[in-house]
């Protein structure tokens, strides 16, 4: 048997599409693997690469999902979503003096990378010119390639403010759309209740959509608080709002997330998500309630414990030589300048895992300009963020 099969000569006609010359690896995830190869070795690796909340789910939101499983809420449900969660998500934006009607402005996706696509396939056509506030989540670019447009990268200031003459002067060409994403993947920069002004004012003139990733809104420090780009466009003129529950509930595995926008838009999307996922997983869409609904308190702490770690992380950091970190006011993001060692993003990245076991994403991965940076996470311990950064103080130096 064995010899028979392998005596047979397998050949596979290449069938794989032109799209996937536009869909690269992840850059975060190559990183990863590297890592646990190394691991699978038995070497210590400080994960500093992963996008994701260290927390598990708060008890009463997984407890709601497993209810809704033993309920037998375990069917399709509307393509938009199940009413109880387009309620909760507009009493939600209510309770923020945000006025939307959830039956009609909202659709419940699968993560919010999902709210994403539907939004560029539902809005971009090929050719497209679409702006990005770089540096820029990758995820971004890679999905605008995919429907066929362009992704042009606005670079924001050096201290991760935005660049006002910069985006005026890209948008002098006909743009499709802007997205923004604040605060952001990777520097932890914030966009102020100014800028998003600047922004949809700049968007009215000049006909283009506002993409605006509010994901991380509520991971926000020093008692700063995100403008949502809905209390500048309460009428959804130019703007689609791209939410979730991953970062703000620790539900990143659950995949859900929600987009809001003008009844044509979401109508438009709705028909999307009729015709490929179907709906959010039924029970999770349960479990969303009762996190938008049930206790909030887990937020806080959550937020408390982050801006520790950021405090710490920048601390160490800027005693270290040749490296710049901005203190950022959200996400969970730090995002150095290692200019002074004078490597690529990917060389110093792979540099430092396999010496240190120090795990990061090149910011390579976040556009063009930013191969002098790094991005580390800090959704991890304390006493990991420690350990880590001492190693790097002692390797670092010894690169200049
Ligand atoms: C800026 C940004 N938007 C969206 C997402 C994806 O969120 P979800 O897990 O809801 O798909 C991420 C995840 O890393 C992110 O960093």
């Amino acid at each position: 048997m064995n010899l028979f099969w392998s005596s047979m000569v397998v050949s596979y006609m290449d069938w794989t599409s032109h799209t996937m010359e536009r869909i690269p690896e992840s850059g975060t995830l190559r990183m990863f693997d590297l890592a646990k190869k190394l691991e699978r070795n038995g070497k210590k690796i400080y994960h500093f690469e992963v996008g994701q909340p260290d927390y598990p789910t708060p008890d009463n939101i997984a407890k709601a999902g497993i209810e809704a499983i033993t309920k037998g809420f375990t069917r399709y449900t509307p393509a938009r979503g199940i009413p109880p969660l387009l309620d909760a998500i507009e009493d939600s934006y209510k309770s923020r003096n945000i006025d939307i009607d959830g039956s009609k402005h909202v659709i419940v996706t699968p993560g919010a990378k999902m709210a994403l696509f539907q939004g560029f396939l539902s809005s971009l056509d090929a050719g497209d010119d679409v702006l990005l506030l770089a540096p820029a989540w990758p995820t971004y670019r890679v999905m605008i390639r995919t429907v066929n447009a362009k992704p042009v990268d606005v670079c924001m200031k050096p201290d991760h403010t935005l660049n006002e003459e910069a985006l005026k002067h890209a948008i002098a060409r006909t743009v499709s759309a802007l997205i923004i994403n604040t605060p952001n993947n990777p520097s932890g920069g914030v966009l102020t209740k100014e800028d998003m002004k600047v922004i949809h004012d700049l968007a009215m003139d000049h006909d283009f959509v506002v993409f605006s990733d509010e994901i991380y809104e509520m991971l926000v420090y020093e008692g700063f608080k995100q403008t949502s780009m809905l209390e500048v466009d309460p009428n959804l003129e130019r703007s689609l709002i791209i939410n979730g529950f991953s970062k703000t509930y620790a539900m990143t595995g659950w995949r859900l997330g929600y987009a809001i926008g003008n009844e044509e838009t979401i109508s438009n999307m709705v028909r999307i998500q009729q015709n490929t996922t179907s709906c959010a997983t039924s029970f999770v869409q349960y479990a969303g309630v009762e996190a938008l609904t049930g206790d909030q308190s887990s937020i806080e702490r959550m937020v408390q414990e982050y801006q520790k770690r950021r405090d710490e992380i920048t601390r160490l950091f800027n005693n270290i030589e040749g490296v710049g970190c901005i203190n950022p006011m959200g996400a969970f993001y730090v995002f150095p300048d290692f200019s002074e060692y004078g490597l690529s993003s990917t060389t110093l990245a792979e540099l430092i895992l396999k010496k240190i076991g120090v795990c990061t994403t090149p910011g390579v991965a976040f556009g063009a300009k930013y191969d002098n940076f790094l991005r580390f996470s800090y959704a991890t311990s304390l006493p990991e963020i420690r350990e880590g950064m001492e190693k790097l103080a002692e390797f670092l130096p010894t690169l200049l």
